[in-house]
């Protein structure tokens, strides 16, 4: 069995999405839950559909509060580390659908501090990245008068009182024990979690009354609710609910879209060109020549175009079991197939990369100060 590790800072190896719900004690996302869901929402969204998003915990809960009549508060982030990917995408596209059906405010956290201390990055290059991905967050379209975007540095006022409440109850041997903290981890890293945590429980302070709160996220930030949870009721709040995904991986063989390898990852920025030189040198499940390929078929379950296509660019149930069909008989070839895929990938970005344009005229009215 290939060894896989999935922490807040480091994906390896292929994952194996079975084994973390029991290492991670989620609960996999039922056909049950999924028909209470759809109740409220009338649809659902394919990548509840597909199970990109598999695994939660306390989303049965998050239901019955919201039925009695208590609305939630949902709370994402990003660690401004570079330009936004697509995969980073993934969470935030699930994230605006949640607001629209439920009606709920979204409090959105930029961990400039974070991304300072772990990569080899100055606090000026997250800050500035923390503009630039507040950009895509707002193209994302959230509600305007529901968002609430902060910079961990910016914010520091307020959330800080939070954190050090949080902090005083995590020991050293727990924070080793859920991050991996070494000897070598700086001091600064080892008391970062208590400030992502914090905002599970930021609008229960502002409002001064308990609001339950639904994270929406991919798995590898579940370390930070595991012992959110755990000292939420210290604190008396409500413990946090989250709902994860799974990771789209990178257009090379195998492992998540990640900004360590820009060549098989596409930026929100890319140039037209860029993203199409990337996405016709992927890797793909096809034979050596088109004569074998269409003898043999293709290896859909391996390839990443399929992937792109599957987790963000055929939203269409019908239409993406005939891709598939289509490439293992095939009657599909990786030519036509990756060009149809640059088509679509470069539309979504056209179109994204002017909102993120427009985006700049509104970045104040997204932003919480103190
Ligand atoms: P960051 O910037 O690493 O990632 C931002 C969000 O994208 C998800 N993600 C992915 N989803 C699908 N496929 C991928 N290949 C992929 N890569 C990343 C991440 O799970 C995350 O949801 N520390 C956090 C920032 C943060 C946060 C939060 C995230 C602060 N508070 C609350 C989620 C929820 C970070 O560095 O995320």
């Amino acid at each position: 069995m290939e060894k896989f590790k999935v922490t807040p800072w480091e994906v390896k190896g292929k994952v194996n999405y079975e084994k973390l719900i029991k290492q991670f004690g989620t609960k996999p996302i039922t056909e049950e839950l999924l028909e209470r869901i759809k109740k409220h929402t009338k649809e659902l969204h394919f990548m509840l559909k597909r199970k990109i998003f598999f695994c939660h915990r306390d989303f049965d809960w998050i239901l019955n509060k919201y039925e009695e009549g208590e609305k939630f508060f949902l709370y994402t982030g990003r660690g401004p580390s570079g330009h936004t990917h697509l995969g980073h995408l993934i969470p935030w596209i699930f994230t605006k659908w949640l607001q629209e059906k439920f009606d709920v405010e979204l409090y959105f956290q930029m961990t400039d501090d974070e991304k300072f201390l772990v990569k080899d990055l100055t606090l000026e290059q997250t800050i500035g990245f923390t503009y630039d991905n507040v950009l895509d967050v707002i193209a994302c379209g959230f509600d305007q008068k529901k968002t609430f975007i902060f910079s961990d540095v910016e914010y520091s006022k307020t959330l800080y009182k939070i954190a050090i409440q949080i902090a005083k109850h995590i020991n050293f041997s727990t924070a080793k024990a859920v991050f991996g903290f070494t000897n070598r981890s700086n001091i600064g890293i080892i008391f970062f979690p208590s400030i992502q945590i914090a905002p599970c429980f930021l609008p229960s302070v502002l409002k001064g009354k308990n609001i339950p709160c639904l994270i929406p996220a991919a798995i590898d930030q579940d370390s930070y609710w595991r012992p959110a949870r755990d000292v939420a009721p210290k604190l008396g709040y409500y413990k946090p609910a989250q709902i994860h995904c799974k990771f789209i991986p990178g257009l090379g063989k195998g492992g998540k879209m990640s900004a360590s390898e820009p060549e098989t990852c596409i930026f929100t920025t890319d140039s037209q060109e860029e993203a199409e030189k990337k996405i016709m040198n992927a890797f793909t499940g096809g034979g050596a020549t088109i004569k074998e390929q269409r003898e043999k078929g293709g290896k859909p379950e391996i390839c990443s175009v399929y992937q792109y296509y599957y987790f963000l660019f055929e939203e269409d149930d019908k239409k993406i079991k005939e891709i598939f069909e289509d490439c293992k008989s095939g009657k599909r070839v990786c030519g036509e197939c990756k060009a149809e895929l640059a088509k679509r990938v470069k539309n979504f970005l056209a179109e994204h990369q002017k909102k993120r344009e427009k985006a700049k005229n509104l970045v104040e009215k997204f932003m919480l100060r103190d």
